[in-house]
């Protein structure tokens, strides 16, 4: 007997259960689950093929831009676009967003916001990398052809996030409002099955997960609450990709921070990109997230696409720690 629930058959029973589904959006996730399979198969044999290294260009947020980045954000735009469901994508490695149809009436309602390959200074040197998405619900109605406004939505308004984690195994978790559930990658049949139901993040956790190379260019508040952590013994992690540094977060509880630096005043990390969605899929679990002025993530305007923010996310216990540092 087979128990195994797969990430296609999860999305649509979920589905069934809400009223008024169209299929359009249960649609959407399995399309960005089979564009992860395909970018997944990508990165297992980076090596043998020519795609490692960089570019030669910069990306519209000034980072260095991997072979691997413009591969694996060319496939997820163009599954997206065939999904048939999406009405446009907003990209971190894309200066303007894309929009799928320039023909009125507008068809599709959902559009999606995306890191494609999140960490990929790590490809060269086989350590975790990321897939980021967000859903929104477009603003503007069938009448009108989708506007910036459409993508420059809060994260209160997201529909659904997640992540896929190309670690020692691949795995996509993802939320629509209604707790967070992960699935493994199973080679041998092709599909991502449910391995982790209702994930809970652990109240408090021992382990702090932060670029400490930087502690020179951090705020004194945030060197102060390091300073605590060291006294306090706790474990310092950190990858240097952010979906596995949060992944690793959920599972066993702490707290990851992206500060503002000297070399990134306002953060490096992109509210639509990777913030947001991240801060969802936390908060759904039963985390914090919060910027380092302890203002909640989800709530804060967004006014660009591309714009960037400081980042605390994680257990409520040890982001509630920070709080008195912060003021
Ligand atoms: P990118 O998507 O450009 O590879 O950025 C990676 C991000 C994020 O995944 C990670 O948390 C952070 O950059 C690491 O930055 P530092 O190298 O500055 O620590």
């Amino acid at each position: 007997m087979n128990n195994r629930v797969t990430l296609d058959e999860f999305i649509v029973h979920s589905q069934m259960n809400q009223d008024n589904a169209s299929g359009e959006f249960s649609g959407l996730l399995r399309h960005i689950g089979i564009a992860a399979k395909i970018v997944n198969r990508i990165v297992n044999k980076a090596g043998l093929m020519d795609i490692i290294g960089l570019d030669g260009n910069t990306n519209s947020s000034g980072d260095a831009v991997q072979k691997l980045d413009i591969y694996a954000n060319e496939l997820m735009i163009e599954y997206l676009k065939n999904s048939g469901q999406c009405a446009g994508v907003a990209s971190e490695e894309l200066d303007e967003f894309i929009s799928f149809s320039n023909k009125i009436p507008q068809k599709n309602k959902y559009l999606v916001v995306i890191d494609p390959l999140d960490g990929s200074s790590n490809i060269d040197v086989n350590i975790s990398v990321g897939t980021i998405f967000g859903i929104y619900k477009r603003l503007t109605s069938e009448s009108e052809l989708l506007q910036l406004e459409d993508f420059l939505q809060p994260g209160i308004e997201l529909v659904a996030a997640g992540y896929v984690l190309y670690g020692t195994s691949t795995m996509l978790v993802y939320t629509s409002g209604y707790g967070v559930n992960g699935f493994t990658y199973d080679r041998g049949i092709g599909e991502f099955c449910l391995s982790h139901r209702d994930m809970k993040i652990p109240p408090s956790g021992n382990h702090y997960s932060i670029n400490q190379g930087y502690f020179r260019q951090f705020d004194t508040r945030i060197q102060d609450y390091l300073n605590k952590c060291a006294d306090e013994n706790m474990m310092l992690r950190y990858i240097g990709s952010m979906v596995a540094d949060v992944h690793r977060t959920l599972c066993l509880g702490g707290i990851f921070l992206y500060p503002k630096t000297k070399k990134n005043p306002e953060g490096k990390l992109r509210m639509l990109y990777e913030c947001n969605p991240m801060s969802f899929v936390v908060e759904q679990a039963g985390g914090i997230c919060i910027d380092e002025h302890g203002k909640r993530i989800m709530e804060l305007p967004v006014q660009t696409l591309h714009q960037r923010s400081s980042i605390i996310i994680g257990s409520v216990e040890n982001v509630n720690s920070i709080l008195p540092f912060l003021n």
